[in-house]
């Protein structure tokens, strides 16, 4: 039931819902949802970063089932490690082979991850409706090196209504080149109400 699962996704409200929900979709994710609904946010966001000039080491925020961090290999970026809030998810991930570390653990719950240890951070459809918001932006600023680049997708409606442009100008003097690019979230063989969905990839520089 992909779309059921799309939809159940997009109205999760609390972490404990968030990674019961992930739990149980961790190991049909790949065949329903990244197959099912041919989605292609995380390749793109990976091409958005590769030309921006990123590099590794880059950390994949909601790494979920290394869709991302196979994106970033093809592209020959690494090394990579993955953060996500769903252990099963990131035992999805591991079968990829291409992340150095995965990290079970809330960003908003103030991980003591080592500051300034990420030349890069990207993020695809964690910044979305009923997951993380603008508060998630400081905590993962703090891991990125000066004139580290970061990558987020996120999700147009969820831009608006969780009041990221006025995050991003509270921002001001920690981050530079800030750059919003339409793209697309899924392919020419999705289906459903969802299949036109666009976000922003975000692109931006540490001070
Ligand atoms: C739609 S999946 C995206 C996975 C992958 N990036 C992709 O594009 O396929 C969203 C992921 O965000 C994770 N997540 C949600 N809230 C989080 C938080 N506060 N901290 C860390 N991970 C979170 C979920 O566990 C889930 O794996």
């Amino acid at each position: 039931m992909p779309k059921l699962d799309l939809e159940r996704a997009l109205a999760l409200r609390t972490p404990e819902e968030t990674r019961r929900f992930y739990a149980d979709w961790a190991a049909r994710y790949d065949s329903e949802h990244v197959a099912g609904n041919d989605y292609i946010q995380p390749r793109r966001l990976a091409d958005c970063f590769a030309e921006a000039g990123g590099a590794g080491p880059v950390l994949d925020f909601g790494a979920g089932t290394g869709v991302m961090g196979a994106e970033l290999a093809r592209l020959g970026i690494g090394p990579i490690d993955g953060l996500d809030l769903t252990p099963e998810m990131l035992d999805v991930a591991r079968t990829k082979g291409v992340y150095r570390d995965l990290i079970a653990g809330n960003i908003l719950d103030g991980l003591e991850l080592p500051a300034a240890s990420y030349a890069g951070v990207v993020s695809a459809g964690t910044f979305t409706l009923g997951h993380v918001g603008p508060e998630g932006l400081p905590p993962l600023l703090r891991l990125v090196r000066p004139g580290g680049l970061i990558a987020l997708a996120i999700n147009h409606a969820h831009y608006d209504a969780a009041g990221f442009a006025d995050a991003f100008e509270a921002l001001a003097g920690q981050i530079a080149d800030l750059t919003l690019t339409d793209i697309p979230y899924y392919g020419a063989k999705a289906t459903g109400p969802h299949k036109d969905d666009t976000g922003y990839a975000t692109l931006f520089r540490k001070v």
